[in-house]
């Protein structure tokens, strides 16, 4: 049972849903009269983002990056890696980057600079969770759900090792798990 491995749920299913309402109302508000592209940065904002365009009543599109950072550890690798580039062109339009959290800042920061050199109208970040505690590279964030402490999170999309992404809270995971006293 994944259960086990979590320590204390850091917030809860009904508290992920309100909070995604209000950064869905904040974007509605923010692009009204535009149609923002939303960019999925996967794999661990899949949740996020199914979540929160479900609450965006504005006409939006879509579309899915893949990067990778972390491999199986709990702290970057430092390299980013494009594993699957976006379907579209972003030039002239109003992205929207879709993250689950912002950690050390490596790979949003490496990835706005690739997306800003293809001339979008406007981009912004988006991210469910901040972790500023361990920020190495500035990162600035237009939305941010929640600011969390320095603890491990898995669920809601977030994994160790790739487990625990369909978790539908985000909880501590417990420093056993990953080798941790
Ligand atoms: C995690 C997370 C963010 C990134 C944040 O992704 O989903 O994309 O790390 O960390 P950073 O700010 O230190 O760069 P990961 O590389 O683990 O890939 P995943 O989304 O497939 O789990
Ligand atoms: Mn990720
Ligand atoms: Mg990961």
């Amino acid at each position: 049972m994944l259960e086990q491995d979590i320590d204390r749920v850091l917030f809860t299913e009904e508290q992920l849903q309100a909070r995604v309402a209000e950064i869905a109302a904040q974007i509605d508000r923010d692009y009204a009269g535009k149609q923002p592209l939303l960019v999925s940065v996967l794999r661990g904002s899949f949740v996020f983002m199914a979540d929160l365009v479900r609450r965006i009543t504005l006409p939006c599109t879509v579309d899915f990056m893949a990067v990778s950072s972390y491999g199986s550890g709990t702290t970057s690798s430092g390299q980013v890696k494009i594993v699957k580039d976006l379907s579209e062109q972003i030039e002239g339009k109003d992205v929207i980057v879709v993250e689950d959290i912002l950690d050390s800042g490596n790979t949003l920061s490496y990835l706005l600079k690739l997306l800003e050199a293809r001339h979008p109208a406007s981009i912004r970040l988006c991210t469910l969770l901040d972790k500023p505690e361990r920020r190495t590279k500035p990162v600035a964030v237009q939305y941010s759900g929640f600011t969390i402490p320095d603890e491990f999170v898995v669920g809601y999309g977030l994994d160790y090792d790739e487990k625990y992404r369909n978790l539908p809270y985000i909880g501590i995971l417990k420093p056993r798990v990953y080798g941790g006293e």
